[in-house]
């Protein structure tokens, strides 16, 4: 094992691609496996009238992504008319997006459970952000306010500029992350979970395993001689570009681009095809303990 994370091509240009068993199996390996799945032929075409949404004056100067959850977009202006021209773009995209999940993770599909989608319309960075929410940092995604208990986090990320690429840092695997991290993260607090809960800090309990999580990600992003020689590759994402992986297990860091279209996918741990590579399996083992409720 190395702890290069892989970057791995599919030659796929449809939502629904037909793909050979082997390819199929590949696909699996490197999304599991804590890789990214790059699909450099799959764009998602704006129609004419849609090339108007490609500003960040669509943006409503408070939120830094427009979102799009359960039929209602957030951080967005316009007119009536505009807002909902712009809606059903993100919306199309949700639909290609999980359809894109379903075909080429067909195990996953009983159990693919929509989260938001967003619309970036604005430069990846350049926003004076603290360093906890600066994602230009190499990190595992992991929010304070939304513990999942180990369920998985997976995105779909496509880059509709005409003519920028995006482009990512990738880092080293989980498991060397977790190795180095780990010991500093500090202990969780007795009855601290249900504090938080009652608080409305979080929605739901904070389990260990979010607690780590969140530890992982704190102390990546504040180390800044980690950030700059740790292993890790420069990733460039063409314009017409869709990639994927789960984003609580690649370190990633965004360092440049603008207009990407994102969809977030929440995945319980029974729908992977290898329960053993996920970020809970490995702390797990870490740990020498459960850190969150068996399902
Ligand atoms: C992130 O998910 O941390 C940022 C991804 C991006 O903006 O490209
Ligand atoms: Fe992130």
């Amino acid at each position: 094992m190395t702890d290069m994370t892989d970057i791995v091509a599919l030659d796929a240009a449809s939502w629904a691609p037909a793909l050979a068993a082997d390819a199929q199996d590949l696909a699996v390996r490197t999304l599991e496996g804590g890789g990214v799945l790059v699909l450099p032929r799959l764009a998602f075409p704006l129609a004419a009238d849609e090339q108007r949404f490609l500003s960040p004056r669509w943006s409503d100067g408070r939120a830094k992504n427009i979102s799009f959850d359960r039929g209602k977009l957030k951080g967005a202006r316009g007119s009536a008319d505009e807002l909902a021209a712009l809606s059903r773009m993100v919306a199309r995209f949700a639909a290609e997006a999980s359809t894109l999940v379903t075909t080429l993770f067909p195990r996953y599909a009983p159990h693919v459970r929509r989260a938001r989608t967003s619309f970036r319309p604005q430069p990846a960075v350049g926003r004076a952000v603290s360093w906890r929410k600066d994602d230009s940092r190499l990190h595992v995604d992991a929010f304070p306010s939304r513990p999942n208990q180990g369920e998985r986090i997976l995105r779909v990320f496509c880059n509709v500029s005409p003519d920028e690429d995006r482009v990512w840092r990738v880092g080293e695997s989980f498991e060397a992350v977790a190795r180095r991290f780990l010991p500093g993260v500090r202990r969780q607090i007795p009855g601290e979970a249900r504090w938080l809960s009652a608080l409305h800090v979080t929605k739901g309990l904070r389990s260990p395993y979010d607690h780590l999580m969140l530890g992982l990600h704190d102390g990546a992003k504040r180390d800044l001689a980690y950030q700059a020689n740790c292993t890790q590759q420069v990733v460039r994402f063409a314009p017409g570009t869709t990639w994927l992986c789960f984003s609580d297990q690649v370190m990633h860091a965004a360092m440049s681009g603008q207009y990407m279209l994102e969809q977030t996918i929440d995945l319980p741990l029974t729908a992977l095809y290898d329960r053993e590579r996920s970020p809970l399996a490995i702390l797990e083992r870490l740990c020498g303990r459960a850190l969150a409720a068996a399902r």
